[in-house]
């Protein structure tokens, strides 16, 4: 029988060299191979106005550099089909992701594509064919929140058929990400309240399943979680604060670079629901979270209410009432958190074409063969219906 006390096997191995703080954008001339065709993507042009272009630019004058920018948030499959093209027409070696998770989300699947053998790169994605190797790429991060710079995952959207599926494996780890938080100050309010929301999500997909335990683990979660929150209000208020633009950036990178999954269960429902409405309604990857986080909390009140329990006393501080009675504050105090950030926690509230949402989520994941969601593996789409239902 399972136990389910003690810590899991594992492995670990992240390859990704970060290079953090301020003015450090200089160094990918000395990451890049001298000889390297590069290819240089960006996101829709926040980077020529905030002088993140122009570095990049100063740093690489000696090198063979091909542009593509215009990838938009939640990266187009169509858009990234025209790169892979320019890819292979100029016989690129290298790609620089200068962006968000778009940008290098979009970048993995180029890195992917471009050492495809198959006639159909979709395929990486519809038939979830693992990435060993993929053509080399570093990354400059823009915008704290998906972790995608030291995580060998994806997300890529494709408007057509209004689906949005992961993709990963091995070889789609970034040689290097440059991580400088002073790049932070140009970014809009809404967006830093998505990455503080997606990386606070990730830490508990990661973390609220059932106690495992892993004290280490649940710690360094508490730890992410707690800083977090810390640095939310004061980055808000003011993003050019350089010690809170440091601390938040490298809590979202920590939050999913794989280290506080290894040896616990996890969840990642919340983000297999949320998918679907980002597909469907074209709502921020944030937003769709916090819409469902606190149902399916809810909804799964006594599977999780455990390390609810704990993560109320031990991020929150509230030690008062009983087991059942920590669990629900953790709930409420999440949801407050999103709210804090400005963040809108009912779907009502992001579309008047609410009805029925949660059935036809859970068509698609049933579609996508995924039956057996959440960490016991007992979440059927009839349960994210629910989940879907709670969150109108
Ligand atoms: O496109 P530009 O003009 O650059 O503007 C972007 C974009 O409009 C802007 N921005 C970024 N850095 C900026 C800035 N504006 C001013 N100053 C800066 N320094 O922000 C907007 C949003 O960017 P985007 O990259 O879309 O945001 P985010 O980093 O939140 O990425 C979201 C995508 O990542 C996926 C999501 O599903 C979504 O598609 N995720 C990827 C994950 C992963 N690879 O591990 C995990 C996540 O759970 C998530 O699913
Ligand atoms: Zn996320």
């Amino acid at each position: 029988m399972e136990n389910k006390r003690s810590m899991k096997n594992f492995e670990f191995k992240n390859p990704t060299k970060i290079i953090f703080g301020k003015g450090e954008i200089k160094k990918i001339a000395s990451e890049i191979p001298a000889d390297a065709r590069i290819l240089l993507l960006y996101g829709g042009g926040s980077i020529k106005k905030n002088g993140i272009y122009d570095q990049i630019q100063t740093a690489l004058k000696d090198f063979q550099v091909q542009e593509f920018g215009g990838i938009p948030a939640n990266p187009e499959y169509a858009v990234l089909k025209q790169a892979l093209t320019v890819i292979k027409d100029e016989k690129i070696t290298f790609l620089l992701a200068v962006g968000g998770g778009s940008v290098i989300d979009g970048t993995k699947f180029l890195s992917s594509a471009a050492k495809y053998e198959g006639d159909n790169p979709w395929d990486i994605l519809d038939k979830k064919i693992p990435t060993k190797k993929g053509m080399p790429f570093g990354t400059v991060l823009t915008l704290p929140a998906t972790g995608s710079e030291m995580n060998s995952g994806a997300v890529i959207t494709r408007a057509e058929t209004k689906q949005k599926l992961t993709m990963g494996g091995p070889g789609l780890f970034p040689v290097f990400s440059i991580l400088d938080p002073s790049v932070i100050k140009s970014i809009p309010q809404r967006q830093i309240a998505n990455g503080l929301a997606d990386a606070f999500t990730h830490v508990l997909e990661q973390y609220m399943t059932y106690p495992a335990g892993a004290k280490l683990q649940d710690r360094i979660a508490e730890g992410i979680l707690q800083t977090l929150i810390e640095v939310a209000p004061v980055i808000l208020k003011d993003p050019t604060d350089y010690e809170a633009a440091s601390d938040f950036m490298w809590s979202c990178t920590m939050a999913l670079n794989g280290l506080i999954q290894k040896g616990v269960p996890t969840d990642w429902a919340i983000h297999m629901m949320g998918h679907e409405l980002t597909a469907l309604f074209g709502i921020d990857h944030a937003r769709t979270l916090a819409i469902l986080t606190g149902s399916h909390y809810t909804y799964n009140f006594n599977t999780k209410k455990e390390k609810l329990a704990q993560y109320t006393e031990r991020v929150w501080g509230t030690t008062e009432g009983s087991l059942d009675e920590r669990a629900k504050i953790g709930i409420e105090k999440t949801v407050t958190f999103f709210h804090s950030l400005g963040i809108e926690t009912k779907l009502s509230e992001y579309t008047s074409d609410y009805k029925g949402t949660g059935a036809e989520i859970a068509r698609r994941l049933t579609e996508r063969g995924m039956i057996a969601l959440g960490e016991h593996g007992t979440l059927t789409p009839t349960d994210a219906e629910k989940i879907v239902e709670l969150s109108y």
